[in-house]
């Protein structure tokens, strides 16, 4: 690191898609609302328990030939010069941060025999299929006995994982920020899984006793009600699933003339193969197989601005220090909520909020983060793609918005090659501030969507800039028009800043 300001303030928005538990909060007694209160928790949406897992049955321990890395927070993913492949947090006696010695102790692990293996059975169609003497073959044929296991619309236990090594991350890089004085208002969705995430979250940033520290403010889940007072919304939503569907029927045409080869008397379909697809990563991350994959989804719906304003309007009040004050039904923001200082503080010098992915790529819509937008044509990947869904959202995927303040402006030319610690700063210049978004540990640089930043090697933008193009955020979202406007839906690719105009 070149220098290291100190920080004021930190905002951190945590979205979560992977999902189980840990302590709940303590109800008080009080006559006043109990904003905090987290159980019974009445919109927490259903959720199936799957079959619990047993990768011992088929996989060595760890996991074949290849040692299980865990997630390592203190490790730096900056490649080191001369490092041979050698990694220095393995080099660090008893207090080297947890890893599974590659070479183990003199002897393999190996998996159970075959037959030793009760691994059950896929989706209900499959089933029906095979019980009504479908037979597959070659690569399908373990379908032949193989049935759906997973729960549904929970937090798996590699979420649970990912969002307390989540928590124990953000603590080393902002525990600092944390008043010891007072509780942190930390906010959540209600849905299930997203509260519990908020809850591994907080077990790894504080401990155990997380509770002692923190209050967990729940908001009621679109996600789980369904209701989203923006009705238009939908529109965009359901347009977007007409293009992965023409996506679908064009990547996995081959893919599925090949299967539908060993799939007999079963009609096998574009769809078949697809569900097939996306049953791989949930297995993966259920149940512990083997197999990666990811899939992109774009977001240029007509009506992510209006859906995503909200965090811009709490972002700005929340740096500016004062309460919500937007006009009523001008955002998608909660006003009981959001003008009570009691449940929207603004002197905090860490914010925590943890939601879903959409709502990470809505906000950052909403920024105006233009460096994402770029076309996502039906027929197949764009040459310069900046929109993975992997590497945006992916399980346990953050954005941290860091507001940092400088004893003196901060060169803007900051590369090893041009600048040293000792030049970081330019003479006789005053204080300044910068804003700082990273996205799931690496910089957004904010020259590239705001013309009004200066191009910065290090991809800040000076607070005062940001939030002078940011006052226009609101205007811009037309959340009325958006949201109930009387606008026809126009073809695919025509919105390309989530705004219907
Ligand atoms: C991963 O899964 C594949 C396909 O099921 C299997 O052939 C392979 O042995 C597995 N590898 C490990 C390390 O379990
Ligand atoms: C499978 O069969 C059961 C019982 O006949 C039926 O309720 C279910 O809807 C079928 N599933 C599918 C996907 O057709
Ligand atoms: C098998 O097929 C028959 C005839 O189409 C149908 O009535 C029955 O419900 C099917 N069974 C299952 C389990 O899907
Ligand atoms: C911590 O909070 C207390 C109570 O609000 C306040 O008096 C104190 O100045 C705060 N400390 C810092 C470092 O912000
Ligand atoms: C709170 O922070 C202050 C200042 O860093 C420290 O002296 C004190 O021990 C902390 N208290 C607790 C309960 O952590
Ligand atoms: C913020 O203000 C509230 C209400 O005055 C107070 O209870 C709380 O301790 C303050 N928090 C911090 C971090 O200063
Ligand atoms: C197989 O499914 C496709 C797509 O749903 C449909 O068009 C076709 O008629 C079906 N074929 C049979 C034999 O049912
Ligand atoms: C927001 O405005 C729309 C249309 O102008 C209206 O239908 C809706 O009821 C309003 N919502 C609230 C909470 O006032
Ligand atoms: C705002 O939050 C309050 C408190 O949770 C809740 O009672 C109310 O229904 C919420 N309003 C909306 C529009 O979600
Ligand atoms: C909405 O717009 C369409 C097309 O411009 C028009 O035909 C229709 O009358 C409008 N509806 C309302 C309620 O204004």
């Amino acid at each position: 690191m070149m220098f290291t300001p100190s920080m004021l303030l930190s905002l951190l928005a945590i979205t979560f898609t992977v999902e189980a538990a840990v302590g709940k909060q303590r109800t008080r007694t009080t006559t006043a609302p109990n904003w905090f209160q987290t159980t019974p928790n009445n919109y927490a949406g259903p959720t199936v328990t799957g079959a619990a897992p047993f990768l011992a049955q088929t996989n060595p321990a760890p996991f074949g030939q290849v040692a299980y890395v865990p997630n390592a927070p203190l490790q730096t993913s900056e490649p080191i010069v001369g490092a041979q492949e050698r990694n220095i947090f393995h080099l660090m006696g008893n207090l080297s941060p947890y890893f599974s010695p590659e070479n183990g102790f003199g002897v393999d692990e190996y998996s159970l025999p075959e037959g030793a293996n009760n691994f059950p059975l896929w989706a209900s169609g499959i089933f029906n299929a095979t019980a009504n003497g479908t037979v597959f073959e070659g690569d399908l044929s373990f379908l032949n006995d193989w049935s759906f296991k997973l729960g549904e619309e929970v937090l798996v236990p590699q979420g649970r994982k990912e969002l307390f090594d989540s928590g124990i991350l953000n603590y080393y890089n902002y525990g600092h920020l944390y008043n010891n004085s007072s509780k942190l208002v930390v906010r959540s969705a209600s849905q299930d899984r997203v509260l519990k995430s908020a809850e591994n979250f907080l077990a790894g940033f504080f401990g155990l006793d997380w509770a002692e520290h923190a209050n967990l403010l729940v908001t009621i889940d679109p996600a789980v009600t369904g209701v989203f007072d923006c009705t238009r919304y939908y529109d965009g939503v359901l347009s977007a699933f007409e293009q992965v569907g023409t996506w679908n029927s064009i990547y996995l045409k081959e893919r599925t003339a090949k299967l539908r080869k060993l799939t007999g008397s079963y009609n096998w379909t574009v769809a078949d193969t697809f569900y097939a697809q996306k049953l791989c990563p949930y297995e993966t991350n259920g149940k512990g197989s083997n197999i990666t994959l990811t899939s992109s989804n774009p977001a240029r719906e007509a009506s992510s601005v209006a859906y995503g304003i909200a965090w811009v309007e709490e972002f700005l009040a929340r740096v500016e220090g004062h309460l919500l004050n937007v006009p009523a039904n001008t955002t998608g923001a909660n006003m009981t909520l959001d003008t009570n200082p009691v449940t929207f503080p603004v002197n905090q010098s860490l914010y925590l909020e943890f939601g879903h992915d959409g709502d990470i790529v809505a906000a950052m819509t909403a920024f105006g983060l233009t460096q994402f937008a770029g076309f996502l044509p039906a027929t197949g990947p764009p040459a310069h793609q900046q929109f993975f869904s992997s590497k945006i959202v992916p399980f346990a995927g953050r954005l941290n918005i860091e507001i940092i303040k400088a004893p003196h402006k901060v060169s803007a030319r900051r590369s090893s090659k041009t600048s040293a610690k000792h030049d970081a700063y330019i003479c006789d210049t005053g204080e300044r501030h910068y804003v700082h978004f990273i996205l799931n540990q690496r910089t957004i640089p904010l020259h590239v969507s705001f013309e009004a930043c200066e191009y910065r090697d290090d991809g800040w933008c000076e607070l005062t800039t940001f939030m002078n193009v940011q006052k226009e955020s609101l205007a811009k979202a037309e959340y009325q028009y958006a949201c109930f406007g009387n606008w026809t839906m126009k073809g695919y690719g025509t919105y390309s800043d989530g705004r219907p105009v």
